[in-house]
C-alpha cells in the first residue's frame, strides 16, 4: 500500500503449551497509512492483544511479517528494537498498572526522555514533561504525584504523555478506555484524535466496542478466534457487514452514524 506506515502479512501465532494449540492470529493482514487511526475490533480472545504485541515486537510471530517504517519487525537486533521503540510506543488498559508504584510520573515520563531520546540536562527534561503534560491537559502541577494519587482519567493521560514523549510515528491503543467511566472514555478518545493529527502519529486502536471503533477509526478489521473476519472502511463494516458475527458485534453496541 502506497504511504504505508505498517504492513501486516498473513500473520500467525500459535502458542502451544502442552498437548493443546492455541491459534491466537491466524493469517492476518492489513496495513495502517501515516497518520491514520485504525481499528482492530473483537470479543475477548480474539486475538487483538496477541496481534499488537506482535507488532510490538514483544512476541515473535510464528509466520508471516511485519513491516514497520521499512522496517521487518521479526527480524530486530537488540539496537534495532531500540530503534523501534523511538518510533513506536503502547498505552494499556490499566493505566496505574503501567506504571512503577515506586517512582512519581514525572521520573516515569524522564525515562524514555533520557533512555530513548538522549536528554540528560535536567531543565530541558523538566521542560519536555511540563510540555507533555501540557498536550494531554493536565496541570504540570501533578508531575510529582504517584499514579495511585490520580485519578484513572487522569492516570491514562499521563501514561499516554509517557507514550508521546519519544514522538512515536505508531501509537498502539489496547483498551484504553476500558476501565473509564463513560466521560472520561470519550475525553480520551478526543485526545487521541488530537494528538493523531498534531503530531501525525498513526494509532493502532484495539477495542471489543464497535461503536467506539467507528466513532474515530476510519478503517478497521474485525477479528474472530484469531481470524480477520472483515477489513474494510469501519461505516461499510456497521451499515453492510457481511458476516454474522459482525452483525453481532453491530447488533451489541450502541451505533451513532
Ligand atoms: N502467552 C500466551 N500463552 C498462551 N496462550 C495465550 C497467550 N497469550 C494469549 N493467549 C491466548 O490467545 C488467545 C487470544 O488472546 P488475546 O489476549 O490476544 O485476546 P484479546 O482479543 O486481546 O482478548 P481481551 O479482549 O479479553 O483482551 C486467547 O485464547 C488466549 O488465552
Ligand atoms: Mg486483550
Amino acid at each position: 500500500m502506497e504511504n504505508a506506515l505498517l504492513c501486516v502479512n498473513n500473520l500467525k501465532k500459535t502458542f502451544s503449551g502442552g498437548k493443546t494449540q492455541i491459534d491466537a492470529v491466524c493469517g492476518v493482514s492489513f496495513s495502517v497509512s501515516k497518520g491514520e487511526i485504525f481499528g482492530i475490533v473483537g470479543e475477548s480472545g480474539s486475538g487483538k492483544s496477541t496481534l499488537l504485541r506482535l507488532v510490538a515486537g514483544m512476541e515473535r510471530p510464528t509466520s508471516g511479517s511485519i513491516s514497520f517504517d521499512g522496517k521487518d519487525i521479526g527480524e530486530l537486533s537488540a539496537s534495532g528494537r531500540r530503534t523501534l521503540y523511538r518510533k513506536l510506543q503502547m498505552v494499556f488498559q490499566s493505566p496505574l498498572a503501567s506504571f512503577d508504584p515506586r517512582m512519581t510520573v514525572r521520573r516515569s515520563i524522564y525515562e524514555p526522555l533520557r533512555n530513548l531520546c538522549g536528554v540528560r540536562d535536567e531543565k530541558a527534561l523538566n521542560e519536555r514533561a511540563s510540555e507533555l503534560f501540557d498536550m494531554v491537559g493536565l496541570d504540570a502541577g501533578l508531575l510529582d504525584r504517584y499514579a495511585f494519587e490520580m485519578s484513572g482519567g487522569q492516570c491514562q493521560r499521563a501514561a499516554i504523555a509517557r507514550a508521546i514523549a519519544v514522538r512515536p510515528k505508531l501509537l498502539l491503543c489496547d483498551e484504553v478506555t476500558s476501565a473509564l467511566d463513560v466521560s472520561a472514555q470519550a475525553n480520551i478518545v478526543a485526545l487521541l484524535c488530537e494528538l493523531s493529527k498534531y503530531l501525525d502519529m498513526s494509532i493502532l486502536f484495539v477495542s471489543h466496542d464497535i461503536a467506539l471503533v467507528s466513532n474515530i477509526c476510519g478503517r478497521s478489521i474485525v477479528m474472530h478466534r484469531g481470524v480477520c473476519e472483515e477489513y474494510g472502511l469501519t461505516k461499510s463494516l456497521i451499515t453492510e457487514p457481511r458476516t454474522d458475527y459482525t452483525k453481532q458485534l453491530v447488533s451489541y453496541a450502541a451505533i451513532t452514524l
